[in-house]
Parts: structure tokens; C-alpha cells; sequence
């Protein structure tokens, strides 16, 4: 079958549309036509190359999702060797690194390219006339892996460059890395189907590169940043590095948007800083930043060491992960009763913290890690999160290393253990009645995002339950301040600001309450939901699971342990007893009438006579609308007022609801009178 020239044309035109909506998404992050919008261009293109399959080059964007499997990777060698970069770790090393350099050159002020140092793998990309012919793994840096069809699936590295004006040939060099929140769900995905998971998102990286199946690459959520060349011919060179990385990003080609240019090693400590102060905030991990002399002439005078550059140079961050053992497992026991083995470790720093216990989140995990007491083991720290033991150094293990089994009868108070449902986790059945399950309910109780009662600290809460003077949460309020004087580290003072923190918590609302009572299931969201529905604590309580799960965002499970809660008798006492002292809330606004439009979403196109879009998008907003800029199939309406746009075209394709003006000043006064 022949292929009409208006079909060739239609699909060269999609292929452009789409690489440049891939750049705008992937590369600049600044994506101009909404998911739906693109989804529709792909889908066009692949009904096309369905029907005419003779057109499907190995470079459509279609082609992403990987070619066959291989058996091998192919040695690559490389023209230009892949270096090493030398590394710094003070700033003393740093004014050391700029007097080598001054010296060298005999020069006076040195302006650096300085970039973050992403924690990934390097590769090499060659680009002839402009496509992706090849890209290799640094290997040993003389002989890498082709690994041509794994980065072909990576979605930011272009098939087909952008622009104009590249060299016939040439290399661009940089990264690969897996961005934290995807690596954060491949892992969750991993645990969910028994699957092994990796340490951290450069392991991931590495192992999903170096796959022989590219289609298991393409579901893996890599990213590239580039930071370098290769073969590059040198008459093309722009004089320095910062200018050529602004070329290669105009091509298309990704490069870190948190490079910058500094002067001399002060400007190089500051980017350090700022850096720092940014890391955990930055989608991706890095282990430090680069500095680079920008002039390439310069940089061409240094020269090299064997094994790295001397014009350039990584400054190493703290590690966020370090090796210690572990002295002991202990067992914790939640709020909810689940029982957490907790690796008690011989203290060490990790990034500029002493750690000297971490999670090792429930037994199942315990038993994958297979960690032991006496194992050596990395712990790592990212972030505030509670560090947590990575990986054992199975080689350090010594004779005597003892594993720990699952309880079979809770530690605290000697209670049956039973197997949660889903089969991971194990918890205590005691309920209440085990201190620990207790001692925790009441601090969640007193939190800050509950009850918020200032002061009532875990110290306390220990004091006062072995003294006796509370039994649950109700005889918190029953306290008096000669009682709470009397105890360890409290004075007449702290006693009557705790007196006067406790009436204060008496004043709250409904969804806070809720929360505060730590049914299972019910964080602050849920419980603001429930307040928000029944507005009423009697009402939630006579509802049963089916009226619950009406609700939307309340499923089955959580259904029954509001329903479970409020059968127990105990808690119904607990309730009242509280109620009894005082606590109350004002019965939350019917929100379902205050905002009639919530979950709807608008597009406006044209101009309306009667108000201006601002005015429109307001009064659609305090009804609970959502205005957005462009239409999709999950729009609900598309208001159009005169000359309407391509938007009105568009929602009228997808069969998107279309209001003109008196329509839409109708849907506005129904919904403010009601
Ligand atoms: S430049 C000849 N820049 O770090 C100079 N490397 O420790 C070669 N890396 O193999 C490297 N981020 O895999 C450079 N912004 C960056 C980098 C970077 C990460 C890696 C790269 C290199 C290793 C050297």
C-alpha cells in the first residue's frame, strides 16, 4: 500500500510536535499544552503508524518503550577517555585548588562553572546530523557498554535534536540518574509485587540502565543531565563551558537548571552553601557540586592528571549514608499496637548528625535485609526522616551474629501477637490495655495537630501513668495542679500552665477531635472529611459501613474501623467522660452548600461582556469552581464568551459541556441563592 504525501506529511509534522512538547515538558519543565492535549497527539501518531507501519522510524517518539532484548553489551570505545573528577571535601582544599590553578595560568580572577554533582551514572551520547546514533556507559574510561537502547526510552534525551547549528558529529556527555520521587515509587511498587528493591536512587539508576531488556528501562523513571562533551570539533567550540551547555540546552539536549556562574573560589563556597541548604529540596540526589574553570582556553592550558582534569574539581557533601553495627534489636510497640523492630547502632555522624538507632520498619523488611545483631551495616539519613538501615556488609559478619524472630507475644505487656491482614505487619492485640499501645495514645491525644495541649510531654505522660493519676485519656481533665506540682520536674508553675493548656484544648472542633481520638485509619484528613459530612459527633456515630463508604475517599477497611470504634464500649465512655469535662466545638459550616461547584472544573475563552475573567474566575473559585487554561477531557465546562479560541473547538471534539454567557450567569446566581 502506498502512503498518501498527506499522511507522510501529517505524521512528520505530529513527530515534531511532539519532541518539542517532549522538551518543553522534560528539559525546561515548562510544559505549554496540558496531558490530555498530548495524549491526543500521541495517540493520532499511533493510529497513523499502525495503519502505514512502513512509516515507523526506530526515532518516533512511539518507539520509546523499547527495542528487543539483547544478550549482551557490546563494548564501546571511547575516543575521547571519560575522566574521573578529583574531589575536595574542605574549603581549605577548595583556595588550594584556585592557588594551583592561579599559579598555573598566572593569571588573577577566574570566573568557575559551578554545577551540582548528580549521584547517577555517566554516559556518552553521539549525535550524527543531528540523531542519536550511539550512547555508551563510562566503563573503565577507555571502553564503556553500548547501552544505545536503553537511553533511547529515556523521555528527556532528545532522538532528534532541536535548533540548528550542531556539529555533524558529536558526543554530549552527562548523567543518568532516577529522579528521588520516582525512585521513592518504583521501590513501593517493588515491595507491593515481592520484587527487590534498591538502596538508593543511584543503585536504582545503574540497574535499570544496565537492563538487557530496554523495556524494562522504559518504565524506569530515568532522567540525564548533561554536563560535557566528548568529540566535539573544536573550530565549532563557543570560548567557554557555561555557553556550551546554553547550546547544547537549545538543542534540546537537558542540562541541570541549577548551574550558575561564579567568580573565584569565594563565588565557588557560596553556590556550596546555597547548594547544601537546598538538598534535600532538590528533585534529585547529589553527593556534592562541580567547579569548572568556564574559559576553555584556560581549561585547554591546565590540561589533565591521569585520571582527572585540573581544571575542575567536585566538593563533596557530608554523606547522607555511613557504616556502623548494630548492638541490639529492640521491639517497639506503636499507638496502633504494630510491633517496629528498631536497630539500636554504635553511635556514628551521618551528615553532621549523631545516629545512634534506625528503623528497620517492620519484620518482613528485618528478615529481606537479613540484618543481625552484630552486623555491620549502612544506615542512611535523608532529610528529617528517621534514618534507616539500608544494607548489611554480609563479609564483616561475625561468627556470633544473632538474628531476632518475630514476637509472638507483645514485650510491653505480654498480649497475643496477630498478623495484620495484608500479611506484613504484626501488632499486639492488647488495645489499651498494653501500656505501651496506651502511653502512645495519649501523646498522639496531646499532639499538637489534635488536642494540641501545650507541655504534656512523653516524660509526663510516663510520670502520670505510674503514679496512677490517669488511667485513658478522659482523666487528663480531671488532673488538679497540687497533684501535677507534686510530680518530678514540675513546679507550681509549669503545673498551672498545664491546668491552663488542658482547659484551653477544651475548645476545639470536630475533625480535630476526631483525629485526636486515633481511630485506626483516621488521620487528619479523613477526619476532617467526616467532620465536614456528618458536622455531627452523633450522626458519625449511628452511621454504619455502608453510609460511610458513600463517602467518597472512604473505602471498606476504613469503614469498619469507624464502625468497630464506636461499637467498643470502653470508647464510648471514654467520649462521654471528655464531653462531660467540657470538650466542644462550634458544628462546622455545611460546606456542601457553601460550595456548590466544588470539583468542577472551568475554561474560559473569548471575552465576556459582563464581567472581566478575573471577576468570573473569583466568584466561580467561592463557589468551590476550579478555573484552568486549557481543556481536557476532565473539564467540566468551557465557558465561551465572544470570539471564542481553539478552546471552544477543542471542547467541542471532545464533547466538553459549552456555556455561553447568559448560560453561565445562570449557573452562577442557582448556585449563590441555594
Ligand atoms: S565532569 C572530565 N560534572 O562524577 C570531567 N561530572 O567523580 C568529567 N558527575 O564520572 C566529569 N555530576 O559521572 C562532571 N556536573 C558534573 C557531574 C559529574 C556528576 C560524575 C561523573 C563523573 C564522576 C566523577
Amino acid at each position: 500500500m502506498t502512503v498518501p504525501g498527506k499522511v507522510k506529511r501529517r505524521v512528520e509534522e505530529l513527530r515534531r510536535e511532539i519532541e518539542y512538547h517532549n522538551y518543553r515538558y522534560y528539559v525546561l519543565d515548562q510544559p505549554v499544552i496540558s496531558d490530555a492535549e498530548y495524549d491526543s497527539l500521541m495517540a493520532e501518531l499511533q493510529r497513523l503508524e499502525q495503519r502505514y507501519p512502513e512509516l515507523v522510524t526506530p526515532e518516533s517518539p512511539t518507539q520509546r518503550i523499547g527495542a528487543p532484548p539483547s544478550e549482551a553489551f557490546a563494548p564501546v570505545r571511547h575516543d575521547v577517555p571519560m575522566l574521573s573528577l578529583d574531589n575536595a571535601f574542605t574549603e581549605q582544599d577548595i583556595h588550594d585548588f584556585e592557588r594551583r590553578i592561579k599559579e598555573r595560568l598566572g593569571v588573577g580572577t577566574i570566573d568557575y562553572s559551578t554545577e551540582p554533582k548528580l549521584d547517577g551514572l555517566a554516559v556518552t551520547i553521539v549525535y550524527e546530523e543531528g540523531h542519536l546514533v550511539r550512547a555508551a556507559t563510562r566503563g573503565d574510561g577507555y571502553t564503556g557498554e553500548d547501552v544505545t537502547a536503553n537511553v533511547r526510552t529515556i523521555r528527556s534525551i532528545p532522538l532528534r535534536l532541536q535548533g540548528s547549528g550542531w556539529p555533524d558529529r558529536f558526543e554530549a556527555r552527562g548523567e543518568v540518574f532516577m529522579p528521588i520521587e520516582g525512585f521513592r515509587q518504583l521501590n513501593e511498587w517493588a515491595e507491593r509485587h515481592g520484587e527487590k528493591t534498591f538502596a538508593n536512587p543511584r543503585n536504582a539508576a545503574a540497574g535499570s540502565l544496565r537492563q538487557l531488556d530496554p523495556k524494562v528501562t522504559a518504565r524506569r523513571p530515568l532522567d540525564f543531565f548533561c554536563y560535557g562533551f566528548g568529540i566535539f570539533p573544536e573550530e565549532r567550540l563557543p570560548p567557554t563551558h557555561h555557553e556550551m551547555l546554553d547550546q547544547f540546552l537549545s538543542w534540546g539536549i537537558p542540562v541541570a537548571p541549577e548551574r550558575s556562574l561564579v567568580q573565584g573560589a569565594d563565588g565557588c563556597l557560596s553556590y556550596y552553601r546555597d547548594m547544601l541548604n537546598r538538598r534535600e529540596d532538590l528533585p534529585y540526589e547529589t553527593d556534592g557540586v562541580v567547579y569548572k574553570v568556564d574559559r576553555f582556553d584556560w581549561q585547554h592550558q591546565l590540561g589533565y592528571t591521569a585520571r582527572a582534569p585540573r581544571w575542575a574539581i567536585a566538593h563533596k557533601f557530608p554523606a547522607h549514608e555511613a557504616t556502623t553495627v548494630v548492638e541490639d534489636i529492640e521491639v517497639q510497640v506503636g499507638r496502633t499496637g504494630i510491633l517496629t523492630p528498631v536497630a539500636k547502632l554504635r553511635p556514628v555522624q551521618v551528615g553532621g548528625v549523631t545516629v545512634s538507632s534506625a528503623s528497620l520498619h517492620n519484620f518482613e523488611e528485618m528478615k529481606r535485609k537479613d540484618v543481625r545483631i552484630g552486623d555491620t551495616v549502612v544506615i542512611r539519613r535523608a532529610g528529617d526522616v528517621i534514618p534507616e538501615v539500608v544494607q548489611v556488609i554480609v563479609e564483616k559478619r561475625p561468627d556470633d551474629a544473632r538474628a531476632i524472630e518475630p514476637p509472638k507475644r507483645c514485650p510491653v505487656c505480654a498480649s497475643e501477637v496477630v498478623a495484620d491482614p495484608g500479611g506484613t505487619l504484626i501488632r499486639c492485640s492488647g488495645g489499651l490495655f498494653c501500656p505501651a499501645q496506651l502511653k502512645a495514645s495519649i501523646k498522639h491525644f496531646a499532639s499538637r495537630r489534635a488536642m494540641d495541649i501545650d507541655g504534656l510531654g512523653e516524660k509526663l505522660i510516663d510520670q502520670l501513668l505510674e503514679k496512677g493519676l490517669i488511667k485513658d485519656i478522659a482523666d487528663l481533665y480531671n488532673l488538679d495542679a497540687d497533684q501535677l506540682a507534686s510530680l518530678e520536674r514540675m513546679g507550681p508553675k509549669s503545673a498551672q500552665n498545664l491546668i491552663e493548656a488542658l482547659e484551653k484544648s477544651k475548645h476545639t472542633t470536630l475533625a480535630r477531635f476526631l483525629y485526636a481520638l486515633g481511630i485506626r485509619e483516621v488521620g487528619e484528613v479523613t477526619a476532617q472529611i467526616l467532620a465536614d459530612h456528618f458536622r455531627s459527633l452523633d450522626k458519625l456515630k449511628a452511621a454504619g459501613e455502608e453510609e460511610l463508604e458513600q463517602i467518597p475517599s472512604i473505602g471498606p477497611i476504613v469503614a469498619k474501623h469507624i464502625v468497630a470504634f464506636f461499637r467498643q464500649p470502653h470508647n464510648l465512655e471514654v467520649i462521654r467522660r471528655l464531653l462531660e469535662a467540657g470538650i466542644h466545638w462550634e458544628t462546622p459550616e455545611d460546606t456542601s452548600k457553601a460550595r456548590p461547584l466544588e470539583g468542577k472544573t472551568f475554561v474560559f475563552t473569548g471575552t465576556l461582556s459582563s464581567m472581566s475573567r478575573d471577576e468570573a474566575k473569583e466568584k466561580l473559585e467561592s463557589l468551590g469552581g476550579k478555573v484552568t487554561g486549557s481543556v481536557s477531557r476532565k473539564t467540566d465546562f468551557v465557558v465561551a464568551g465572544k470570539d471564542p479560541g481553539s478552546k471552544f473547538d477543542k471542547a467541542r471534539k471532545l464533547g466538553v459541556n459549552i456555556l455561553d454567557e447568559e448560560q453561565f450567569l445562570d449557573l452562577l446566581q442557582q448556585n449563590s441563592s441555594s
